[in-house]
């Protein structure tokens, strides 16, 4: 069993703690942990853009006193000769210690999983999941908020594809006494294998009714990458800003988090409001990445257990966004939870007759 990061509900409660736990004890004391990783080596392999989560991953493991290798345009590599997946990831991880991975389709980190021979994280899979986000969300809020419970969180913009908020809902939700309210348009609603599992949660039109209530307001971008035509992605665009004058209405000790890259979602004005920690979040995430590497290569933690289906005779995955429409040597494999099954990979629930 190797310590792969697929969702963050692979690992237990109280390992999220330790990680988010370490993470705070690098940042006071970074020196002590310059060379823990010495010898070590990072692939890091992006096949869909990104700054922070590619840099701080980066940064963490050099940090650490490791090496990285890899590459963030996949065009440069072998994958142009048309090479798969489990190919490009399977050599990989026979050069590195532990892999990180970003990739637009859902399911495809856990595929790489299963045959990498070191740990893989993943980085972001399409619009499914993206855990060292939430990760780098929870140090913030232990730090700024000083607790993971008891927290009103808003969460706005495009909750249907953000994966960032799929996560971090799931996490937050594990915490005693969290309510959740989900501004969205109609399209772009949370979907409702997130909502099911919810105790505490309502959905609102508008910014304006609900921010006076909030003690957090995560913001999301509406990702353009995400819909299938440009008209579509622009009857959603620019429905939800937050300005300095929604902003005001805002408890004094609201926090303002915004996983970045942002649009127009967030006005420039509000970057100088001391509730605006976006920045200073994405500088957490490189301390709760250096935590969670050290913990996969380093300690002696129990093995997540990857959660594994079952072939179902008679269906198969039609999720267009899913790994099993291109990797096709995977099974079309289920997981059954209270009688419903998901695709194992994508976790959608629709699948059609073969
Ligand atoms: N938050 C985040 O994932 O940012 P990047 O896309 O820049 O990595």
């Amino acid at each position: 069993m190797k310590n792969h990061l697929i969702d963050l509900n692979d690992f237990s409660k109280s390992q999220w703690d330790e990680i988010i736990n370490l993470g705070e004890k690098i940042m006071d004391n970074p020196h002590i942990y310059e060379a823990s990783c010495r010898g070590k080596i990072m692939g890091t392999l992006f096949y869909e853009p990104s700054t922070r989560t590619q840099m701080s991953f980066q940064s963490a493991m050099l940090r650490l006193g490791g090496g990285i290798i890899g590459f963030d345009n996949p065009t440069a590599s072998s994958v142009m000769k048309g090479e798969s997946l489990k190919d490009t990831t399977k050599t990989v991880s026979g050069y590195s210690d532990i892999m990180v991975m970003r990739h637009p389709v859902a399911g495809s980190v856990k595929a790489a999983a299963l045959t990498a021979d070191c740990p893989i994280i993943n980085a972001g899979d399409g619009g499914h999941l993206h855990p060292t986000q939430t990760l780098t969300d929870m140090l913030t809020l232990q730090k700024e908020k000083g607790r993971l419970t008891t927290l009103k969180i808003g969460i706005c913009g495009d909750l249907k594809y953000g994966r960032t908020v799929h996560s971090l809902v799931k996490a937050l939700s594990c915490y005693e006494g969290n309510s959740f309210v989900f501004i969205s348009t109609e399209e772009l609603q949370m979907p409702s294998y997130i909502t099911e599992s919810l105790e505490k949660w309502h959905k609102a039109d508008s910014l304006d009714e609900i921010i006076g209530e909030l003690d957090v307001l995560y913001m999301t971008r509406i990702q353009k990458e995400r819909f299938t035509s440009v008209d579509e992605y622009e009857k959603q665009a620019s429905r939800y800003i937050l300005d300095m004058e929604k902003l005001s209405k805002g408890k004094r000790d609201l926090i303002v988090l915004h996983p970045l890259p942002r649009l127009n979602e967030i006005a420039i004005e509000v970057d100088d409001d001391p509730r605006s920690l976006y920045f200073k979040q994405a500088n957490y995430g490189m301390y709760v990445r250096m935590a969670l590497i050290l913990i996969i290569l380093n300690y002696d933690i129990k093995p997540p257990v990857l959660l594994r289906g079952g072939v179902r005779a008679g269906i198969r995955c039609e999720n267009p966004k899913c790994i099993l429409q291109t990797e096709t040597h995977l099974e079309h494999s289920f997981i059954e939870c209270d009688g419903v099954l998901t695709c194992e990979y994508c976790e959608t629930r629709k699948m059609y007759p073969i």
